[in-house]
């Protein structure tokens, strides 16, 4: 019998884990890394700057986002949360930006899981839900950058975020500031293209 892993995606939406966060503590920038997975990500970002921003790192697996906790409980300045980003965004931003007067550097959203069939659109981290909620409460100008190796998530995406009055996609070539995740290295390894893009929902 294969001993291949299968890795199931996780129903974002029967995650109904809803949390709030005082913030960091004072107004340095924020960057937010949805679906960190392990936290390379995170980490390198950390390696390269770590002192001037703060980190909000989100995880729907439970497992996985114990781990982060643990990789970063000696880091002041990475909260880490086991959620669905989608439900969770807002509450945990909120006073982080209203109290302590934090900007949101940047939202990555590294290679989310493509949720193909056309029912489960609405779980994709970019989904219309998202972007009406965003638009109600979330700064104007904060800029997300979004890659994935699947072309149709891609492709569906822009579609979308065109239809919903998007103008300001700019696509790229290179991981963002030399960076790879985890799930970038393995779909280079295996000779994948990288589909990249940021925007803001303006
Ligand atoms: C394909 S992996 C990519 C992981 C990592 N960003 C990378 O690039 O290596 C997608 C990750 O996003 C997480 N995820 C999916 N939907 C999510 C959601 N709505 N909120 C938070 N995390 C989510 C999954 O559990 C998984 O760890």
């Amino acid at each position: 019998m294969s001993k291949k892993r299968v890795r199931h995606h996780v129903n974002p939406l029967s995650d109904r884990s809803e949390y709030s966060f005082a913030g960091f503590g004072n107004d340095r920038p924020i960057i937010v890394d949805i679906g960190a997975d392990r936290g390379e990500f995170t980490q390198g970002l950390l390696d390269l700057h770590g002192d001037r921003y703060n980190f909000l790192v989100l995880e729907i697996r439970k497992p996985l986002a114990q781990r982060l906790m643990e990789r970063f409980a000696d880091n002041e300045n990475v909260a880490v949360f086991a959620g669905d980003a989608v439900r969770n965004l807002r509450a945990l931003l909120n006073d982080a930006i209203t109290v302590d007067g934090a900007s949101v550097e940047m939202i990555y959203v590294n290679f989310p899981d493509p949720w193909f069939k056309d029912r489960h659109h609405k779980r994709r981290v970019i989904c219309e839900r998202l972007i009406t909620d965003v638009r109600t409460w979330m700064p104007r100008g904060i800029s997300w950058t979004y890659q994935t190796d699947q072309k149709q998530l891609f492709d569906d995406t822009v579609v979308l975020l065109m239809q919903s009055g998007v103008e300001n996609i700019v696509y790229f070539d290179a991981s963002p500031h030399g960076i790879q995740t985890k799930w970038e290295q393995a779909k280079m390894a295996a000779g994948d293209s990288i589909y990249r893009m940021r925007f803001a929902l303006t």
